[in-house]
């Protein structure tokens, strides 16, 4: 249990038995702030706050936060392909367009979905930036889709992929081999939504999250990819107590070594 209070400034984390014990910590300090930052993230899960945002017109369903550190990595990166799998309504690869147009980086977003609804793609196909942007409608780990992705990278192309289509392991897992080899060097492959292990009994989880999840999908592909390090971007920028990420993408950051 994760106590609270707001007029004396602390939190604590009581474990599960309620019973008061547990540090007091400071809201400001990094610990409290972790703790507080946990409690706000199951509870913008059960209140399905990632469902709430556009960007540029199309629903995107991510955390603001993680958008926020996308941008810096994509300006520190400047990719020239972005590849995602997990369309949804698009408004994660408008977004990658954006920052691609807005940062003056001349490049292109590639995006897998199994199915692409045809309001998404008419919607995406009369968008602003849709110079930006090609569609690809299959599974993202069909040998075909992969053959289209691949033929799509030039050699003078630093790449970086993010996944968030199917979140299962086994799913994440396959996604990682297929996608990793076309990672630049010094770029990332993210695998979204590594925060299912630790949602517990959430609604709208299942029990098998717990093993059954992006976050451990990473672990067990770096364990045979050294070639690849766990790295969550740090700020760039921090003059607070930030210590801990506040992230849906656990553990899902992984930069492929220079
Ligand atoms: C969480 S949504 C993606 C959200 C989107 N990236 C955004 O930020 O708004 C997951 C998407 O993955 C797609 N999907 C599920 N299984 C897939 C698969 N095997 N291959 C490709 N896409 C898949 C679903 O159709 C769904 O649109």
């Amino acid at each position: 249990m994760i106590e609270i209070d707001l007029e004396q400034g602390w939190v604590r984390d009581d474990g599960d038995g309620g019973d008061g014990g547990g540090t007091r910590l400071p809201l400001g300090s990094a610990e409290g702030f972790a703790l507080v930052s946990k409690a706000w993230l199951r509870a913008g899960w059960d209140a399905k706050y990632l469902y709430s945002f556009t960007w540029m017109g199309r629903p995107i369903i991510q955390l603001p936060e993680d958008l926020l550190r996308m941008q810096e990595v994509v300006y520190a990166v400047r990719p020239t392909l972005i590849v995602e799998t997990g369309i949804a309504h698009g408004g994660s690869l408008v977004y990658y367009a954006s920052l691609l147009k807005t940062m003056d980086i001349p490049g292109r977003v590639v995006g897998v979905d199994i199915e692409i609804r045809p309001g998404n793609r008419a919607a995406l196909e009369a968008h602003e930036l849709r110079g930006y942007i090609t569609l690809l409608e299959g599974s993202s780990v069909a040998p075909e889709i992969a053959r289209e992705v691949r033929a799509l990278v030039r050699p003078e192309d630093r790449v970086m992929v993010v996944l968030d289509s199917d979140h299962s392991k086994e799913h994440m897992r396959s996604e990682l081999e297929i996608y990793g080899p076309l990672v630049s060097r010094g770029s990332y492959i993210v695998a979204a939504d590594g925060i299912m292990r630790s949602l517990g009994r959430a609604p709208r989880t299942r029990p098998d999250w717990a093993w059954n999840n992006p976050r451990n999908a990473a672990a067990e592909f770096l364990e045979v990819h050294p070639e690849f390090e766990l790295a969550q971007p740090a700020p760039v920028f921090n003059e607070g107590t930030l210590g801990e990420p506040v992230t849906y993408w656990q553990g899902g950051w992984l930069c492929r070594r220079e």
